[in-house]
């Protein structure tokens, strides 16, 4: 049924008669708009986390304007709203811990305006998370404008790929193997274009996996940026809000149990970063959907990898929109999918999806011919990680699918940074590295210092993996041996916390297995000598932060942020005086 104009939530604030109303005409009209431009039409909020700071997100100034010509051509009236940019290069100490800011403020600004509907204009890594979460909290009508990836680095004719080459060229640049000026030119050639991360990073990782939720229109995630067809999509994300907004069409009709498999089973096809288990369980949580580290442990086991992108595999983004892109990788997952699940274009996922096709059958694998055929990512529970750890198999050296070693412990980044490199480090390539105080409130904002540095002196040898293990996460363009997300983290005591210097760390990746080999009563002993770090803000959002925050497993939501169901929290709307 369609919506009539009398029934539109921004009708409180146009359509009545009263002083209020009056108020708010008299200053639309003050900013050039006559009545016929906005009276009985669905107010728009684009939401745009444009920012002079955020690279990737450059082109959002021109972006929204094609993004309001729709609107406007379908009837609406578009509002922008800037919000805060999480500018993943610039932002310190790191963009989690805004992550829940962003969503906050996503949530308030539909609550608080006169909003019907709304486009969320997100890329950069946490953009895309904080602005889903709010606006499924509010749970107003809602489409996803994904920023795109940039275009392939270019160093010396080879393409490079966000962060892995980054990790790469300054480890050979550490073992002497490259020049001061070979890596200014990978510097200058790296990123190219507007655009986010165009390895299968978190930014592209999470814009797929909002797409395949059902909340961007279809084939959106895998356009470049720069690409003229990224700017024809932004047209028709504006256009097809306004009609979502007639339909009453909202993020609670789409998002299920079902539609959040399909997004966690894409993101293991795709090879697709562990950031996002700490999004997707947190944007489920807020939807009333219990997802879980077992499930995506239990869908891994299932889903093989058939994305041949960096960092587990060859080819980057632009590869992949020209191989057909997700459209077409999520045809090849077939009966992995539930296929009847809705989108915001009102059709299935699987109508969304019939008659794309794969053009390169090295870039996107068929299910016979995957790059890895299970276990994209991992979660390992045991002693040293009694809620749950994650690692990425699909892009660490085999070897340390089970491995056991002594353990070389740093306290802190600080501790890890002032010794990873002295000469005297007791540490061999069989060593485990770990590091402690990196998650939500230890570091805090569980920032991405997982792909912990390996000692110089073993880069110098020709060592280009080791076990490393911390409460971090780890960049999604990262790769190697590291065990990320450890929870409870060691801040808050876990078990972490508790690890010491030659103690023997063992890890089986078969088994699910990751252990600490000590004497429980040593354990013990060291427990009760164990007192609790000071917090490490003591005013401002900071304290908020650390007072609300809760673990890895959870998603790093804040607690009074849960959304029991998937209804619009306690309050709704405000009342209009
Ligand atoms: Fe923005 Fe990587 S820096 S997505």
């Amino acid at each position: 049924m369609r919506k009539k104009p009398e029934e539109l939530r921004s009708h409180r604030w146009y359509g009545v008669n009263d002083l209020r109303s009056f108020g708010h005409r008299s200053r639309t009209a003050q900013m050039g708009y006559p009545r016929s431009d906005y009276a009985g039409k669905p107010v728009i909020a684009v939401i745009n986390t444009w920012s002079d700071i955020n690279p990737c997100h450059s082109h959002f100034k021109q972006r929204v304007e094609e993004v309001k010509r729709g609107i406007w051509q379908a009837g609406g009236f578009p509002v922008e709203m800037p919000a805060m940019s999480l500018s993943e290069p610039f932002q310190k100490p790191t963009t989690m811990l805004y992550r829940n800011l962003l969503a906050m403020e996503c949530e308030e600004l539909l609550r608080s305006y006169p909003a019907d509907g709304c486009v969320l204009m997100g890329g950069c890594d946490k953009t895309t998370p904080a602005l889903v979460m709010g606006a499924i909290s509010m749970d107003l009508p809602a489409i996803f404008l994904p920023a795109g990836p940039m275009l392939r680095g270019d160093y010396k004719g080879q393409y490079l790929g966000s962060g892995s080459d980054t990790w790469k060229y300054w480890a050979e640049l550490r073992a002497g193997n490259i020049s001061e000026s070979d890596w200014q030119d990978v510097e200058e050639g790296i990123a190219r274009s507007p655009g986010h991360c165009m390895t299968m990073g978190t930014a592209s990782t999470m814009t797929s996996a909002v797409e395949v939720l059902g909340l961007t229109l279809s084939g959106a995630a895998s356009i470049p940026a720069p690409d003229s067809r990224h700017a024809q999509m932004a047209t028709l994300t504006g256009k097809r809000i306004v009609d979502m907004v007639w339909e009453d069409l909202k993020p609670s009709d789409i998002l299920t149990a079902g539609s959040f498999d399909n997004a966690v089973t894409a993101v293991l096809a795709l090879g697709g970063s562990t950031n996002s288990i700490v999004h997707l369980i947190a944007m489920a949580r807020r939807a009333g959907v219990d997802l879980n580290l077992a499930r995506f442990d239990a869908l891994a086991r299932e889903t093989p990898v058939i994305a041949n992108l960096r960092p587990a595999g060859k080819y980057l983004m632009e590869d992949f929109f020209y191989a057909g892109g997700l459209r077409a990788l999520l045809t090849q997952l077939g009966d992995l999918l539930d296929l009847d699940q809705r989108t915001v274009t009102a059709r299935t996922l699987g109508a969304n999806i019939e008659g794309a096709r794969v053009f390169n059958d090295d870039v996107i694998r068929p299910r016979s011919n995957p790059l890895v055929a299970e276990d994209g990512l991992a979660v390992l529970t045991g002693n040293l990680a009694p809620a749950g750890a994650v690692i990425k198999p699909a892009a660490m050296e085999p070897r340390f699918h089970k491995h056991r070693g002594p353990a070389v412990v740093f306290h802190d980044y600080a501790d890890m940074a002032a010794r990873i490199d002295d000469p005297a480090l007791v540490v061999t390539q069989d060593s485990v590295i770990v590091l402690q105080s990196a998650g939500p409130q230890g570091a805090p904002g569980m920032p991405e210092w997982g792909q912990l540095p390996i000692p110089q002196k073993l880069l110098k040898e020709g060592v280009r993996d080791m076990l490393r293990i911390s409460d971090a996460r780890m960049s999604g363009t990262s790769y190697g041996a590291c065990v990320l997300h450890v929870t409870p983290e060691s801040h808050v005591g876990g078990p972490l916390a508790l690890v010491r210097d030659g103690d023997l760390i063992e890890i089986d990746v078969q088994a699910r297995r990751i252990d600490m080999l000590v004497e429980p009563q040593e354990i013990a002993r060291r427990r009760d000598a164990w007192r609790p770090p000071q917090p490490k803000f003591t005013r401002g959002y900071g304290v908020l932060y650390l007072n609300h925050i809760q673990q890895a497993d959870t998603g790093c939501d804040f607690d009074f942020l849960e959304t029991e169901k998937a209804q619009p929290p306690a309050g709704g709307d405000p009342e209009i005086h």
